[in-house]
């Protein structure tokens, strides 16, 4: 048995949404330990949090700068050796660079940076410091969607024709309305959240869905927010419509404000044989459409599945695994490369993946203020 990999924590305090989901992850393949954090600026919150989850709290440190400077005395062997970033957006860039800049692995929530231009600084950081980098579009972690990518990769569609993702949620719906809850929710904040809410925060898993299970790259878009009202500066709707190689074109739609919508991401793909549908609310169903046949359910756990599909099945067919398993599936990735060990391409999304969403997400936004013209992605 290896021994565990040293695991740092930003953020993802007792407070927040989406810490539970990485803790469980580390922790499902008995990976990763959890070493030292900074769960909440708060010290003390930090500190009653790490007590709870029954966690040393010699190594959970008052801020950031103050845990890369006690863990870089510590000799190598002692040291968090992978931190995973999981604040609001504005800090992901800031705690990134000093990360990969001390000799960190990292793992770091989307979106990656909230400009563009600090996502390229990210990337030629990291093509020097020779350490492991992933960004957690959770989605690419499910069996089926690996599945689905692996059968486009085999041709099971020929040609493809036409792709239409969205990804609806409806919870800032309560909260639009009254000016007053609209300004406690970062979100909404440009300061925290970058130039984009709803593409930033969800599009931004669509437009990856979408690179991911094509193996396509989108070329260029054109996009037409709704901010619902005039002196809200954050787009809480968008339509993306997007071109990609030649005579391959298709849609994104994503939306905050999807009345009664829970997170609904979804992704259809045509192609000249046959299609593909994923409902992300029922994630162990990959529907195979086809002109002359009906249509066929690929599951998971079947000996059918590529070997990228099993690889992140744990329990035998008809047991469900959902989004834990799927954010656990990266996690496993990712020590595999930490530790040198062999995996497949697909296993954990890569700097590339983090740098191309910034690129859609800023390009979202200059297309809509541009009077909704097409603009090229690089
Ligand atoms: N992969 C996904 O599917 C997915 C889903 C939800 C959220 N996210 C991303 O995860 C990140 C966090 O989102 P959330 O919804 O959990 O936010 P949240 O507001 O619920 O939680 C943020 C946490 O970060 C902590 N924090 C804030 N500033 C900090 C600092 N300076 N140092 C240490 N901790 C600090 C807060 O105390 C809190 O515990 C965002 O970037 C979001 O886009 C990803």
């Amino acid at each position: 048995m290896p021994e565990k990999i040293k695991l740092g924590i930003l953020g993802g305090g007792g407070d927040s949404l989406i810490g539970v989901l990485h803790r469980v992850a580390a922790h499902m393949y008995d990976s990763y330990e959890i070493t030292g954090a900074v769960f909440n600026p708060d010290h003390a919150q930090s500190l009653e949090f790490a007590r709870e989850l029954g966690i040393s709290t010699d190594r959970i440190y008052p801020d950031f700068d103050t845990l890369i400077a006690e863990e870089t005395k510590l000799p190598e062997s002692e040291r968090i050796q992978v931190c995973s970033i999981q604040t609001p957006n504005f800090l992901h860039y800031p705690m990134a660079k000093k990360l990969l800049e001390n000799g960190f692995h990292v793992i770091c929530e989307k979106p990656m940076t909230t400009t563009y231009e600090e996502a390229k600084t990210l990337r030629d950081l990291h093509e020097k410091s020779g350490k492991v980098f992933t960004v957690t579009h959770t989605y690419t972690g499910y069996p089926m969607v690996r599945q689905m990518r692996e059968m486009i990769k085999a041709g099971a569609l020929g040609k493809i024709h036409k792709v239409d993702a969205r990804y609806y949620q409806g919870w800032i719906n309560p909260i639009i309305h009254d000016k007053e809850k609209r300004n406690s929710v970062w979100r909404l904040d440009p300061k925290k959240a970058g130039i984009s809410s709803c593409m930033g925060d969800i599009g931004v898993h669509a437009f990856n869905m979408v690179e991911f299970t094509t193996g396509l790259k989108i070329k260029s878009l054109l996009c037409d927010f709704n901010y619902l009202y005039d002196d809200n500066v954050m787009d809480v709707d968008g339509t993306v419509l997007i071109r990609m190689d030649d005579h391959v074109k298709g849609v994104i739609r994503a939306s905050q404000v999807a009345t009664g919508e829970e997170n609904g991401l979804a992704i259809t793909i045509y192609g000249e044989k046959a299609g593909f549908r994923w409902e992300q609310e029922r994630p162990n169903f990959l529907y195979l459409l086809s002109d002359t046949e009906p249509v066929r359910v690929y599951k998971p756990g079947h000996a059918y599945n590529s070997e990228l599909s099993l690889d992140g099945t744990k329990l035998p067919a008809g047991h469900p695994e959902g989004i834990f398993d799927a954010m656990g599936n990266i996690y496993r990735g990712v020590a595999k490369a930490i530790r040198g060990q062999k995996y497949n391409d697909g296993e954990f999304p890569t700097m590339t993946d983090g740098v191309r969403g910034l690129n859609f997400v800023e390009a979202t936004v200059a297309s809509h203020k541009s009077g909704n013209t097409w603009v090229d992605l690089d």
